[in-house]
């Protein structure tokens, strides 16, 4: 069931879990990923990046292809389809395919500059029913993961979106061996800053189980995953093919060759369920 991530991420909230989003990047990852949220009577998110929706060949085919699947897998469980990381003409261009939540990720931009793209986007989202998320305080791709100033997430909070990036020593991708972990007393001063909106926690691939579990204690009520994902398929690919398996038989059809990784990102997708505490909450 297509819905916006408002009211799943209220609920996440007052009920102390989080509700996963997975990035996705074609048919098997979205299939994947619908039929283990629905295994485990789950609420899910599924992300599309700017980049995945391109690849896709644009966002209005990433709308229709999740609309026709949680139809034909017959989904019970609260989906929402979000955009990831949007610019502000992505933002635009998702409401305008049928997304049911967007992101616009202005954190690169002066605060003031920041403050009038979400506003704006904060009006067009919910005139046509979507949910919004907005970010604060850049979130590294690198080694440099941000700390978001509280005062300047209370101003986006304050905007009327519906949950809220900010940053805390968070990365996207692997997490280097001398990473000093998440600030916890950050994440705690922008919880307290922001009157409880639900906080979104990039960068979930390689984060310790008990910073997790920590996170959602402070208010993270949605946590991202995409590495991870990409990762757990790759490895499984690779050991069917390193094991000669697409040379026996039909082992090349790509229904065959896909599909240990398509059961490898389930396997991802049960785990990270289970540790957010999202299963039979739908
Ligand atoms: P990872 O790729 O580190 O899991 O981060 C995903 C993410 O935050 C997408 O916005």
């Amino acid at each position: 069931m297509l819905v916006n991530a408002t009211n799943m991420l209220l609920k996440a909230r007052d009920g102390h879990y989080a509700v996963g989003q997975f990035n996705i990047n074609n048919l098997e990852w979205t299939k994947s990923i619908l039929l283990t949220a629905q295994e485990l009577n789950s609420p899910v998110i599924l992300g599309v990046s700017e980049g995945a929706g391109k690849y896709m060949t644009g966002f209005k085919t990433v709308a229709a292809m999740v609309k026709a699947m949680d139809e034909s897998l017959g989904i019970t469980v609260p989906v929402a389809l979000h955009l990831d990381h949007g610019t502000y003409e992505g933002a635009k261009a998702c409401v305008a395919a049928g997304f049911t939540s967007i992101m616009f990720d202005g954190s690169h931009y002066s605060i003031d500059e920041n403050v009038a793209k979400t506003t704006e986007l904060v009006a067009l989202a919910h005139d046509h029913g979507l949910s919004i998320e907005a970010e604060v305080g850049s979130i590294g791709g690198e080694e440099d993961g941000e700390v978001a100033d509280p005062a300047e997430c209370a101003k986006i909070a304050g905007l009327g979106i519906d949950f809220l990036a900010a940053g805390i020593g968070n990365i996207h991708g692997k997490y280097p061996a001398n990473w000093k972990g998440l600030d916890f007393v950050a994440l705690d001063k922008i919880h307290n800053a922001t009157d409880n909106i639900p906080l979104v926690l990039h960068g979930g691939t390689g984060i310790p189980d008990e910073m997790i579990k920590k996170a959602i204690s402070l208010g993270v009520s949605k946590i991202n995953v995409n590495t991870e994902c990409q990762l757990s398929f790759a490895d499984a690919t690779r050991k069917y093919i390193e094991a000669g398996k697409d040379l026996e038989g039909k082992g090349f059809d790509p229904r065959k060759l896909l599909a240990p990784g398509a059961e490898a990102i389930k396997a991802t997708v049960r785990e990270k369920i289970e540790l957010f505490g999202s299963a039979n909450k739908a």
